[in-house]
């Protein structure tokens, strides 16, 4: 079994961090997404690994991932000149998949539930004897189905009577059901066929939905489950936050940075080694980068804070803070995402007012 990971595509709906960044190396507790999916991959047993990169993101992907030693798998990089759907990168990673069985995996989807049993089942199934008066028919695919509240924004399945897949549909306007379409799929060899017998959807995208959906039509067994525990699509800034929370929630307390006699750690919190806490507060669950300094403040729960950043008079919680960057004299940051090397600072210049310079496509709430 090999593994396939999407880390392309535009990144729209989080700019403007990702005018220079890939959606998929925003931080999650200090961590790159697609990080977890790498791992979740290697404590499943796969051993080789297919990226697919955008041309503008690729090379910082390639950079901070290497050659995957660092997760005891074996990376092969695929470059999608443009990003033409979740289809069309299976089509471009043939010679790389060959005939073998994959796991498709969205590299900006995060779950509670690692790969292992998920990839399990589908092999299982695939080698299951026949037995005696049971049809056995090995599935071409096996899809991991989530209830949502807005299946809209979702590739949407419906299941029929017997459990079977009867219909998929991408992000369809009146939903069948309310089982969204998990980002993680297990294809045998047949989905080449489908992905090479689809056209593209009305937004100019070969679909991986539509793909399945040829899988259905032509007589091949899709299996699915549903899942149990957390899923979440990290592409927009209030579900990271919310996944940010997720994953701090099972942070362990390690304090290895330097924190001095004023300071107080409460709670699930982790100091990363080189840290400064001067005169200031830290509640858990929250994660502190090497080399930030935090100084006569208070970082709250929920607060991922990367490396080099610094923190100065100022009360910050529920916020992820990329690296270099600096908050000072700020008496409430909430609820927000900051991309790197940014400064929010309170000035008292005259005539008083608000002064930003803000890239392009960026979200200010000022209190
Ligand atoms: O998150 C689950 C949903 O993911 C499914 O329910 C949908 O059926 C599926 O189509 C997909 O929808 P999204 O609109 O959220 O996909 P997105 O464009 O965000 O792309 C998902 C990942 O794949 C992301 O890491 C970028 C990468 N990608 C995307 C495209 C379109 C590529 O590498 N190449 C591409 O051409």
């Amino acid at each position: 079994m090999k593994g396939l990971i999407l880390s392309g595509g535009a990144g729209t709906r989080l700019r403007p961090i990702t005018h220079t960044s890939a959606k998929q190396l925003v931080p999650i507790a200090n961590k790159p997404i697609l990080f977890y999916g790498i791992e979740d991959m290697a404590a499943a047993g796969i051993r080789e690994i297919g990226i697919i990169i955008a041309p503008a993101t690729g090379d910082e992907i390639r950079e901070h991932v290497g050659d995957g030693s660092q997760f005891g798998v074996s990376i092969t990089w695929i470059v999608q000149d443009e990003p033409l759907g979740l289809a069309h990168c299976v089509l471009i990673a043939r010679d790389f998949l060959g005939d073998d069985d994959f796991v498709m995996y969205l590299g900006d989807n995060m779950l509670e539930q690692g790969l292992t049993e998920f990839v399990e089942e589908f092999e299982n199934a695939r080698n299951a004897e026949p037995q005696l008066g049971v049809d056995h028919v090995a599935p071409a695919a096996q899809i991991l189905l989530a209830k949502v509240e807005n299946p809209t924004a979702f590739g949407v399945a419906e299941i029929g009577p017997a459990g079977e897949v009867v219909q998929l549909v991408e992000k369809p306007e009146v939903p069948p059901s309310d089982l969204a379409l998990v980002g993680v799929y297990l294809f045998d060899p047949t989905i080449h066929e489908a992905v090479a017998s689809i056209e593209p959807s009305l937004r100019g995208e070969l679909e991986i939905t539509d793909a399945i959906q040829w899988l259905v039509t032509n007589g091949h067994r899709v299996n699915h489950e549903v899942l149990v525990g957390w899923w979440i699509d990290t592409g927009k800034k209030d579900p990271l936050l919310e996944c940010n929370r997720l994953v701090l929630d099972t942070l362990k307390r390690d304090v290895a940075g330097e924190v001095d006699d004023n300071s107080s750690i409460d709670g699930r919190v982790v100091i990363e080694a080189g840290a400064k806490i001067v005169n200031s507060t830290v509640r858990g669950p929250a994660i502190i980068g090497a080399g930030t300094v935090i100084e006569d403040s208070y970082v709250g729960p929920y607060s991922s804070i990367a490396v080099d950043c610094r923190i100065t008079h100022s009360e910050i919680d529920n916020s992820v803070l990329l690296r270099r960057s600096s908050v000072t004299d700020i008496p409430r940051l909430t609820d927000s995402l900051v991309g790197r090397d940014t400064e929010i600072t309170k000035g008292d210049a005259r005539p008083r007012a608000t002064r930003v310079m803000l890239g392009d496509h960026c979200h200010l709430e000022i209190e």
